[in-house]
């Protein structure tokens, strides 16, 4: 179970979403990262921490032949996620496994994902075994396969970086301190904060030479709002 998300923050999740007002709109840039990539075709995705399923259904949306097998260690996320996409679990389009997502991946083949997508969930990585996360992804993908990464990421100096988290922080207080989720606030706050320490090395010079280092060939930034951007790395 993830420690970091079983509690209000996970069982609030789809308000604390509402928070960001570009939240949905990065989601919908992996989509779209999805459709220039692969148009239609018929792809396996791996979605890394699926939360309750906001990157996937965009996944699931944009490609009506895409199949997704969406791990998570936190059975409160993964039920949320089950109810929210019951029309793709009915279809089989969707699977879920309730793992840790070091564990899932050694567990399996070389080459088994088209591509491998993860949203808000890499920055809650120590390190150490987020290099071994995007080694095994490098791993897991096909050849000429695609990390699509969603996630906090910071660029230029202090002062950027002071700004971006400023920014998260205000568009917290925003709408909990107006729906007097005063608690909820405070959990955020505390998240925010203990992520600054998690994430030194989440800032975008220092990402793509982590993928590089992984063997990937390429690597590009393709869309930032506020905090959050989203990195396509190929295989
Ligand atoms: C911020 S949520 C993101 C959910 C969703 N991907 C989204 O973009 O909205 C991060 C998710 O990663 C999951 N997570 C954290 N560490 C994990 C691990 N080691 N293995 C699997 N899932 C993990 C948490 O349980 C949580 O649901």
């Amino acid at each position: 179970m993830s420690a970091r998300y079983h509690n209000q923050l996970g069982k609030e999740y789809a308000l604390s979403a509402r928070c960001t007002p570009y939240f949905f709109l990065v989601q919908q840039s992996v989509g779209l990262a999805i459709k220039e990539n692969y148009g239609n075709q018929s792809i396996l995705v791996l979605d890394i921490g699926c939360g309750t399923g906001y990157t996937s259904e965009q996944v699931l949306k944009i490609n009506k032949n895409a199949k997704v097998i969406a791990i998570d260690d936190e059975p409160l996320m993964i039920s949320q996620a089950k109810k929210r996409l019951k029309k793709f679990v009915a279809s089989k389009r969707i699977n879920f496994v309730c793992a840790d997502a070091g564990r899932y991946l050694l567990s399996k083949k070389d080459s088994s994902f088209d591509v491998v997508v993860s949203g808000l969930t890499i920055h809650n990585f120590a390190d150490e075994f987020r290099l071994f996360i995007l080694r095994e992804v490098f791993r897991v993908l096909q050849n000429k396969g695609i990390f699509i990464n969603l996630d906090k990421y910071y660029f230029g100096g202090e002062d950027t970086k002071a700004k971006l988290f400023c920014d998260q922080i205000q568009n917290f207080i925003g709408l909990l301190s107006k729906l007097k989720k005063y608690s909820l606030l405070q959990q955020w706050i505390i998240h925010s904060v203990e992520d600054q320490a998690l994430s030194k090395n989440m800032n975008e010079r220092a990402a793509k030479k982590q993928l590089f280092s992984c063997g990937f060939s390429e690597a590009k930034f393709v869309f930032r709002r506020g905090i959050m951007a989203v990195v396509v790395a190929k295989k």
